[in-house]
């Protein structure tokens, strides 16, 4: 297929939709996109998972919700089969890089070989479509200058972006040995609503209204550059429906910004919305021992993704920061049940682990 002819997915399979960034995509599928189809959201519910993300769309009829692993192929199988897929958005993964460093076999699990398992599934129906959603963290760590391009050579320095790496390569041999139909994307950091407090971001805000101190790895002027979460899955749903089988497309935020640079944004930010001085929020910045084997910079090229398909980002870093903040100084029940665990008990309640 080339660019420009539609894809018309009937019904998806969506691994790791309860987390962050599949959250985001199943509200926009059933929300914004008005996707008339089915959507079956496969999750396992790590502590990276939460329901509550979906809580409004519990009882829409074109949803639904399996607990269950993306490593058990004879239960992705029997999925793919029942729901008659015919797309599969992956998603699922373990994704935060300081877990990588202390604790990497649950990356190894997750991230190579479920997506092993989901891709001997998809290649036993011919026609279906593969998306594999991944990271600009498979290209490494960039100078002062430069942006990842799709033909960046492949450079992984932690457990994370390595397991990531080998998982865009296994579904690049499925497609070129069994002719999967596949597309991948490779996106820059992202933030907004409903992230896990483990995150730079969401952890700088919860701590900023706590009171608590804000631990800025080394010297703070590692560069990350920000995605809006609602942009990243707007993009995702554009390369599924139009983007080339076979291709990879990055997707980046044009918000290139140092975590200084970031924390302070936020500072400004809460600071406006609770009426705390700047100053005393700003003297919580502590400077703590580097992440080790820390990336310097990040920046993506997504020149492609326009000009192919003509896709832009619609929040800018300032905007989309301060939306941030604003929700999550209005969700204190969301940060209460992550905070205290309580949003696995109602998992505890109704999902037995298997
Ligand atoms: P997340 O950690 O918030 O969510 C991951 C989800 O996967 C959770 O709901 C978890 O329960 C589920 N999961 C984990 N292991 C599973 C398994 N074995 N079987 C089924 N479900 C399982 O992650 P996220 O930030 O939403 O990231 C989603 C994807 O996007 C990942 O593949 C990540 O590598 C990629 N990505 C993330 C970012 C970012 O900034 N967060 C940027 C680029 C790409
Ligand atoms: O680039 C895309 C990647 O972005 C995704 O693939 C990952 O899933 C996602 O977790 C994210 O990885 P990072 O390591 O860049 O994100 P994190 O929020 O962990 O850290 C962002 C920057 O902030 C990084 O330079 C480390 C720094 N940091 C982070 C934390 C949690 C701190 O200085 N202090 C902190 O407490």
């Amino acid at each position: 297929m080339s660019a420009g002819d539609a894809r018309s997915p009937r019904s998806l399979l969506v691994t790791g939709g309860a987390g962050f960034i599949g959250s985001a995509f199943i509200r926009y599928l059933l929300g914004p996109a008005a996707f008339a189809g089915r959507v079956t959201n496969l999750d396992l519910l790590t502590y990276a998972g939460n329901l509550e993300n979906l809580a409004a769309l519990a009882a829409d009829a074109r949803y639904r919700f399996v607990r269950g692993d993306i490593r058990d192929g004879e239960l992705v199988g029997r999925l793919v089969e029942e729901r008659e897929v015919d797309t599969i958005v992956h998603f699922a993964a373990e994704s935060h890089v300081d877990r990588s460093i202390v604790a990497p076999g649950a990356f190894i699990d997750t991230n190579i070989v479920g997506t092993f398992q989901l891709l001997e599934a998809a290649r036993r129906v011919p026609a279906l479509h593969f998306h594999h959603v991944s990271t600009d963290e498979v290209f490494g760590s960039l100078g002062p200058t430069g942006a990842f391009r799709e033909d960046t050579p492949y450079s992984p320095n932690s457990p994370y972006s390595a397991s990531k790496a080998a998982s865009d390569h296994l579904v690049r041999a499925y497609a070129h040995t069994y002719g999967i139909n596949v597309t991948l994307s490779n996106c820059s950091n992202n933030y907004g609503p409903y992230q896990f407090p483990e995150k730079l971001i969401p952890l700088m805000i919860m701590n900023l209204c706590e009171g608590k101190p804000l631990p800025v790895y080394g010297d703070g002027l590692n560069v990350r550059d920000w995605l809006y979460v609602d942009d990243h899955v707007e993009a995702i749903w554009t390369i599924l429906r139009r983007g080339r089988a076979g291709e990879t497309y990055n997707i980046g935020g044009e918000g290139e910004r140092t975590n200084l640079e970031v924390i302070r944004l936020l500072v400004a930010n809460v600071a406006r919305e609770t009426g705390k001085p700047a100053a005393e929020l700003e003297r919580l910045v502590t400077f703590v021992k580097d992440r080790p084997g820390h990336d310097r910079r990040y920046a993506i090229d997504f020149s492609k993704l326009k000009s192919e398909l003509g896709w832009l980002p619609r929040h800018d870093l300032e905007r989309g920061l301060a939306d941030t903040v604003r929700w999550y100084l209005s969700s204190p029940e969301w940060i209460e049940h992550v905070r205290t665990g309580a949003y696995r008990a109602w998992l505890e309640t109704n999902y037995a682990a298997r």
